[in-house]
């Protein structure tokens, strides 16, 4: 299987490292169009891609992955839309509904696909979901594909501006909340490097301990907070400070911006 990327940017070099790491397929059978010659150079010295500038070069591979922004999808249906007429096309982009997709490539089966960055060491989470005339098994195909990059879960296409504003966004809410983190770690006067091992074990820690023993996480911060203790006390300055709903209202305002993105595609 032939797979071409329209679009070389960050969230395509992610999908394209896991990829290869899993060795679901080889070099030689990835190719990626992008406009930036220096992106281009990057991606094949980086990972042994075929690269283009033409996006129609692109448009022959069996399986076609669009990762352009969604500001430019108008833009590269028109360059593209006429030479693209059998083959599974996937889309990442934050907002481009199923029918906007379907309206564009009418001859193809579509699956919108909402991935997230740690796809890139291949601990990522992808939401699928597939237009009414793409076969399960093509659909599998796009399952596979993502599943070599993290975990894969099938979602109604009505929740995926939601899952954007939650998992698509998520590496971010979650960097920010890091280095805040460790900036508290610093200003309680340790060394920066041993404050971000600290937090950063600490994140993967408890996301594993609440994985692997299915636990819900008031149970994880029950068992942490001792009666009059150091926990108690920080969690109450968190909620003091509104994480909770900072939390909320992040992932509301990320959904309602993907679903913003995708009306000017409509
Ligand atoms: N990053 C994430 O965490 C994430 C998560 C889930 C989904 N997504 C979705 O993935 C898509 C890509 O996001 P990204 O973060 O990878 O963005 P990005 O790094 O900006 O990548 C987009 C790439 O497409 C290139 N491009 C621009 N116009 C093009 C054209 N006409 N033909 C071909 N390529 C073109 C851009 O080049 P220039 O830099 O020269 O413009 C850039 O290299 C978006 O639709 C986003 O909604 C991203």
């Amino acid at each position: 299987m032939k797979l071409g990327i329209i679009g070389g940017g960050a969230m395509a070099e992610a999908i394209v490292s896991g990829l290869l790491t899993s060795q679901i397929l080889a070099s030689r059978d990835i190719i990626v169009s992008d406009p930036q010659p220096e992106r281009c150079l990057v991606l094949s010295e980086r990972y042994g891609v075929h690269t283009t500038g033409d996006n129609l070069a692109v448009c022959a591979a069996e399986l076609l992955l669009l990762a352009i922004k969604p500001q430019m999808f108008a833009t590269v249906v028109a360059q593209i839309a006429e030479q693209v007429s059998s083959q599974l096309v996937i889309s990442i982009l934050a907002g481009i509904s199923l029918e906007t997709l379907v309206a564009s490539f009418p001859q193809c089966a579509l699956v919108r696909a909402m991935p997230n960055t740690p796809a890139l060491v291949r601990s990522g989470i992808t939401a699928l979901s597939r237009s009414s005339s793409t076969s399960e098994a093509l659909f599998t195909r796009a399952k596979d594909l993502f599943a070599a990059v993290g975990t894969v879960v099938e979602v109604p296409e009505s929740s995926m501006n939601a899952v954007t504003g939650l998992s698509g966004s998520g590496p971010g809410y979650l960097a920010v909340i890091i280095e805040g983190l460790i900036d508290g770690g610093v200003a309680v006067g340790l060394p920066r490097n041993i404050a971000t091992r600290l937090v950063l074990q600490t994140v993967r820690g408890s996301a594993e301990l609440l994985i692997q023993e299915n636990l819900h996480p008031a149970v994880l911060k029950d068992r942490v907070t001792s009666p009059g203790g150091t926990t108690i006390a920080g969690i109450a300055q968190l909620e003091a400070h509104g994480v909770r709903s900072a939390c909320i209202a992040a992932v509301q305002a990320a959904a309602d911006r993907a679903k913003a993105l995708g009306e000017k595609n409509d």
